[in-house]
């Protein structure tokens, strides 16, 4: 694949786009899965969407995404298929159709015998965040089973996690796709533990496990009617869609489950069938790359303006940046443009009072995607107003801007002399023309959720196509996973020489020392 700055579409693409404006006068839907995706406030014009078609064909983007949609090998690095649109089908492959069935089977007698009335799911990262952004969108009202979510190594994490719960009535989840993952077998021995020391008859038998390595299951000792499958062909943070969402459908129901299967695969459809220039996924990429290959945004700033939506931000951290967070092509070669950005946010409207300063006035400022439901699930229309108010206030500020002589009338009609107002007026100035995306959902339902998460997986996708980077891998998670073993090594005997590491830095090894001191 020739290097994205050799290609002369990349070139005429990134002209384009320096030449290209936010046309406020014009305003760019696009209809994906039931959502509305609103892209006036993105930089545009013919020349770019001409370069835009020139440079998908140059990647063979379409040829690639069937690759992608049929399950073909094209985790290079890991030799594996990136199918977890399998796991949504409509009609998915045999395996995957019984063991969503085995799934629900244990659901169904769970409910039918009213146990667990405790849930501790133990899994962290693509184990983790979408099963808490699935429960905590979802389940604030009527449930009478109550999870507890424990991903960290902290053994706080682990202790308010067990905190007053009747072992007697409580289900292990053990969500991990390798089954090696060291927070969670630690938190899982810890859960273990606590069962037996509560003289539980059948720990074991409390405790399910979902992961890829079955095998590693069993010998830790969880029976194998309740290891569930996942496959080696669905990242971590593309799982959502597996029997990772047993918590959901346990502590929520399975309605959950089966509706963000059925938005998530219309939105596979959509992915797959609307042409580029009225597709949503390859639209939101397109917008991605002027910002941050571009124009140089370092960030993206996510803004669901939702409080049932606080997890959805670090759902997208990890689901963006471990698969765009990477420095070489699929050919090893250093990238010569600015790949993933980083990713943060938080739900509107706490983030208009912690860090929309910075977005609105800040010398960097970040293209934010604002997420709003047209509808609420409460009947309090004024709070639902308002904070509609506020999105498309915040949007339209940063849109818009505000110029110097507005900023000075401001000052005047305030009261302020000529004088002060000149110089306030400095102060008061939005720059405007920051761009961002609205996407708007009817309102939030596991339908909705899944198509919005399909809708970023394949913006992804199509990103990593058009930098020539491989977003299924994250090999860079390991070096510190494994220096970590070696201090814990050391920590652990700290009499024993052949566990002191050698090759560590003079602070490292002076802490390895501090800490050793205190056990
Ligand atoms: O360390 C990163 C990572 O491998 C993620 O990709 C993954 O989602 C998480 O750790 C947990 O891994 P596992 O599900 O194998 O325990």
């Amino acid at each position: 694949m020739t290097p994205l700055e050799q290609l002369p579409e990349w070139q005429t693409f990134s002209q384009a786009a320096h030449q290209a404006q936010v046309n406020l006068k014009r305003l760019r839907l696009v209809q994906a899965a039931s959502l509305t995706l609103d892209f006036s406030g993105q930089r545009n014009s013919a020349q770019l969407e001409q370069a835009a078609g020139q440079l998908l064909t140059a990647r063979q983007f379409e040829q690639w995404q069937q690759q992608l949609l049929q399950g073909e090998p094209i985790n290079i690095t890991e030799n594996r298929a990136a199918w977890h649109t399998m796991l949504r089908a409509p009609a998915p492959i045999a395996e995957v159709a019984a063991e969503r069935e085995r799934v629900n089977a244990f659901i169904r007698n769970a409910d039918a015998t009213r146990r667990w009335r405790h849930i501790v799911h133990i899994g962290i990262g693509g184990s983790d965040w979408g099963v808490r952004l699935t429960v905590n969108a979802f389940g604030y009202t009527k449930r009478w089973r109550n999870v507890r979510f424990v991903s960290n190594i902290d053994g706080h994490a682990i202790a308010s996690g067990l905190a007053n719960l009747d072992p007697h009535d409580t289900l292990v989840v053990i969500a991990s796709k390798s089954f090696a993952t060291a927070e969670t077998l630690l938190n899982a021995n810890r859960a273990r533990e606590w069962l037996k020391a509560a003289n539980v008859c059948d720990p074991e038998g409390q405790i399910v496990a979902v992961t890829a390595n079955p095998e590693a299951a069993r010998q830790w000792g969880v029976p194998s009617t309740q290891i569930f499958k996942l496959w080696d062909w669905v990242g971590g943070r593309f799982s959502i869609w597996s029997a990772v969402n047993l918590t959901t459908a346990l502590a929520v129901n399975s309605d959950v489950v089966a509706g963000m299967h059925a938005g998530s695969a219309a939105m596979d459809q959509h992915f797959e069938e609307a042409p580029w220039q009225q597709n949503g996924p390859i639209q939101m990429a397109l917008a991605g790359l002027v910002n941050r290959s571009v124009l140089g945004y370092g960030s993206l700033n996510i803004a669901p303006y939702d409080a049932r939506l606080s997890d959805l931000v670090p759902y997208l951290q990890q689901l963006e940046m471990e698969s765009l967070g990477k420095s070489v092509d699929i050919q090893g070669n250093p990238m010569t443009v600015p790949t993933g950005p980083a990713v943060w946010g938080m739900p509107g409207t706490d983030a208009q009072h912690t860090f929309f300063q910075w977005l609105h006035q800040g010398s960097d400022g970040a293209p934010v995607d604002f997420v709003v439901c047209q509808q609420a699930d409460h009947d309090w229309q004024e709070h639902h107003q308002s904070l509609l108010a506020n999105c498309l206030a915040q949007r339209e500020a940063m849109l818009i801007g505000k110029d110097f002589d507005q900023a000075r009338n401001e000052c005047l009609a305030q009261g302020h002399d000529p004088d002060t107002a000149d110089w306030l007026a400095k102060h008061r100035v939005h720059q405007g023309g920051r761009p961002n995306t609205l996407i708007v959902l009817p309102k939030l339902s596991p339908y909705t959720l899944g198509a919005l998460l399909a809708l970023y997986e394949h913006k992804i996708a199509v990103q990593a196509r058009l930098w020539g980077i491989n977003p299924f891998d994250q090999w860079g998670v390991e070096y510190g996973k494994n220096l970590a073993t070696n201090i814990l090594n050391a920590l652990q005997a700290p009499d024993d020489p052949a566990q002191q590491p050698d090759t560590l830095d003079a602070s490292t090894h002076h802490w390895i020392r501090q800490f050793q001191q205190k056990h």
